[in-house]
């Protein structure tokens, strides 16, 4: 990260007239030079600033990226707006599941009408999806439209992209296989200015057997402490108050490091940092949770109450079958070992329903694992297949309409107990966060507790960004209405 003050040194360095540098990220410095200069032109051109909107799905890592992209179109000088009427439409996409790759297919459709009323519009694609060839091959066939394709291992390279996609015609497709370094320094503008996620490492190393990620980020990289601790510290001195660092499995940080640190000694340092008064992290596999790591949630004062540990399935043969190395007896001896150390701590969880071989007797061990790890609040997804995974090439042996009963069994089981679980708070006094007004007329803001849960209270927007006390008088299931105390 690097704020505007000294970017626009390493900008007045760069030479227009000169090749761009070799080596990054001046090599960037000079594209957003470059793009300035073409977005003056078009300017010009047109009377009016151009405008740009971008478009995130999928995850906390991708949502930070979309923040790297607008702080890149910000200093490149984008007027930024929220719809997709802009004359530029970055799409941030993510493949995990099919639905999520249907979703970008149909705006894809939606803009291409935009498009051909408004000749100064561009079209860029970016993010997992990209990296998955038969993606590329479809939107090469069926979406000639499309100005830039990009994937996950290039982000830092978008300015220089960016200037490519204006002085050409043609389709520019920059797809690599793989990560070769973390590249520090480059713009990002923030959604919220007190809280902000902060990468410590990309990619994934775990290979469950479902899943696409591992592909299409790469293999598990970490970044040096160093760099997040002076990250954080920035932040912090811009006023941000609450971090949440980002990671497919936070718990194996720092294996690959020069000089290795586990992540509990990450937040250690993290602990330290003046102005910062909330931790959190994203997201946690159960196999690496280690007890250096729950002892450290307990002793801290800033790491919120919240762990999202996601089970998958109960059932030991599935897991074994999904790679996750656990058993349920093992998940559900660490969930006791984190209660018995942490008492007051939330849980939350991912579940898959409908994995190959599933049957209904691993659909009931799903449910009792629900049922004993007490989770505030859970994500069920159905099991979408993967090409390109291992557990494409299982069968899937029951019926459509069975998957749908048993995932509308754990759905029911999760928002049963969930319920149950939250309303144990109710009378509590906590602090929260405000986020947002979310009723001007009726003075009413949103506020997150450590725990994660969302809770309504009587406030303005003087109150944003502040941490005050309240107390929960009312459940309404998943959310809270309380009053300042
Ligand atoms: N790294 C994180 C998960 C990232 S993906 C972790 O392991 O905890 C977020 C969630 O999407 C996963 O936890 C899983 O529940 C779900 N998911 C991943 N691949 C899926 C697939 N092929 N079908 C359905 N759900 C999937
Ligand atoms: Fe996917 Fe498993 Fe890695 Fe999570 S840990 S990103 S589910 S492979
Ligand atoms: Fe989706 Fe990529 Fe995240 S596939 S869930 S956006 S890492």
């Amino acid at each position: 990260m690097i704020d505007h003050e000294n970017l626009e040194r390493s900008l007045e360095r760069m030479d227009l007239s000169a090749a761009p540098p070799e080596t990054e990220p001046d090599r960037q410095y000079y594209f957003i030079k470059k793009a300035r200069a073409l977005v003056a032109e078009q300017t010009a051109r047109l009377g009016r600033t151009p405008t740009c909107c971008v478009v995130t799905f999928g995850c906390q890592m991708n949502a930070r990226d979309s923040e790297k992209l607008s702080g890149i179109l910000r200093e490149a000088g984008f007027q930024s707006m929220e719809s997709e009427e802009a004359d530029l439409v970055v799409y941030n996409t993510c493949t995990v599941r099919d639905n999520a790759n249907q979703r970008v297919y149909g705006r894809l459709g939606f803009v291409h009408s935009m498009k051909k009323k408004n000749p100064e519009k561009h079209v860029a694609l970016c993010g997992c999806m990209m990296q998955e060839p038969s993606v590329i091959e479809k939107i090469q066939k069926s979406y000639r439209f499309v100005d830039l394709i990009f994937g996950t291992h290039n982000i830092f390279k978008f300015p220089e992209l960016l200037c490519n996609m204006y002085e050409s015609d043609r389709m520019i497709v920059d797809i690599w296989g793989q990560a070769d370094r973390i590249v520090e320094d480059l713009p990002v503008e923030r959604k919220y200015p007190f809280k902000s996620g902060i990468n410590i490492m990309f990619g994934c190393d775990n290979f469950c057997s479902y899943c696409i990620v591992p592909y299409v980020r790469g293999r598990e990289r970490s970044r040096r402490p160093e760099e997040i601790l002076e990250e954080i510290g920035r932040l912090a001195g811009e006023g941000v108050k609450e971090v949440m660092l980002l990671g497919q499995n936070v718990n194996s940080y720092g294996k690959n490091l020069e000089r290795p640190l586990t992540f509990a000694q990450l937040l250690q340092e993290v602990e330290k940092i003046p102005g910062i008064e909330r931790i959190r992290f994203m997201t946690s596999h159960p196999k690496d949770l280690s007890d250096e790591l729950i002892e450290t949630m307990r002793d801290s004062q800033k790491i919120c109450r919240h762990l999202h540990l996601p089970l998958q399935s109960g059932s030991t043969r599935i897991l074994q079958a999904m790679n996750r190395r656990y058993t349920k007896e093992g998940y559900l001896a660490l969930v006791e070992k984190i209660y018995s150390k942490i008492p007051d701590i939330s849980l939350t969880t991912d579940i898959i329903v409908g994995f190959p071989g599933e049957t209904k007797r691993d659909v009931e061990d799903t449910i009792d694992v629900i049922r004993r790890a007490r989770f505030d609040n859970a994500f069920t997804f159905l099991y979408s297949r993967r090409t390109g995974t291992p557990a494409a090439a299982m069968e899937i042996t029951a019926s459509k309409e069975e998957i749908q009963e048993n995932f509308d069994l754990v759905l029911k089981t999760v928002q049963d107990t969930a319920r149950e679980q939250v309303a144990r708070l109710t009378g509590q006094r906590q602090y929260a966060l405000t986020e947002e007004v979310n009723n001007q007329t009726l003075r009413m803001v949103t506020g997150r507790l450590s725990n994660n849960m969302i809770v309504h209270y009587p406030g303005d927007a003087s109150l944003v960004g502040k941490i005050v006390e309240v107390e929960l008088t009312e459940n309404r299931g998943f959310y809270f209405v309380g009053r300042r105390v």
